[in-house]
């Protein structure tokens, strides 16, 4: 497989600043977004035998598991991030408001809406969140919106920006994708990771 930058979010679907970080990262994907990898981890309490509590409440943990079952079946962005834009629209509304945004993001399709439900209501819904709860667990990530470029932690959005040394603008964070997908060797570069997109210092 050809490789990529992974970038990960670690949000709770409920939470204002995840709403901000997916909102910069889809203009970031925009430019960037066939170099990149993109995942969204959930930050929640394992409470062990795979059950899980959120901080916003048992619907939280419905809006992350509708989330991550969105991921799991419709890897593409366009349609499992889409799903995610289009809940934030009225992230209040979550999870209510996930049908229609299934229908506008992912299809159409009643039977795939079924698909779908099966898994945010069943086991493989449990364990997903399960999971991802765990990959948040042990990256030592608690704080959404907490970003990691290639990696590495990047930056945290908590109210406002903190430790984001290396910037918080999309343009910061272009940069950095770009500078990583030069080292793993993503082919082709995309143009916005193009030397004629910065100014040249003499
Ligand atoms: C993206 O990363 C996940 C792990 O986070 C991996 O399972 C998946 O295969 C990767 N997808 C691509 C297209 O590289």
């Amino acid at each position: 497989m050809h490789p990529l930058v992974p970038v990960t979010l670690f949000v709770m679907s409920k939470c204002p600043d995840a709403v901000f970080c997916e909102g910069v990262f889809a203009d970031v994907l925009q430019q960037v977004g066939p170099a990149t990898n993109l995942t969204t981890e959930y930050i929640a309490r394992a409470l062990g035998s795979g059950r899980v509590q959120c901080l916003h409440g048992p619907s939280e943990c419905i809006g992350n598991t509708q989330q991550l079952c969105a991921r799991a079946m419709f890897p593409d962005p366009a349609q499992w991030f889409g799903f995610i834009r289009c809940q934030n629209r009225a992230w209040r509304s979550i999870p209510a408001n996930s049908d229609a945004c299934f229908a506008e993001a992912i299809s159409p399709d009643p039977a795939a809406l079924l698909a779908w439900r099966e898994c945010v209501h069943g086991a493989r819904g449990r364990s997903l969140l399960a999971e991802s709860t765990r990959r948040a667990e042990s990256a030592g990530e608690s704080r959404s919106c907490t970003i990691h470029i290639a990696g590495r932690k990047r930056c945290v959005h908590d109210g406002d920006w903190k430790e984001c040394d290396g910037g918080h603008e999309v343009a910061d964070f272009v940069g950095d994708i770009c500078a990583a997908a030069k080292d793993v060797g993503v082919s082709p570069l995309p143009a916005a990771c193009s030397p004629s997109k910065f100014v040249l210092q003499e």
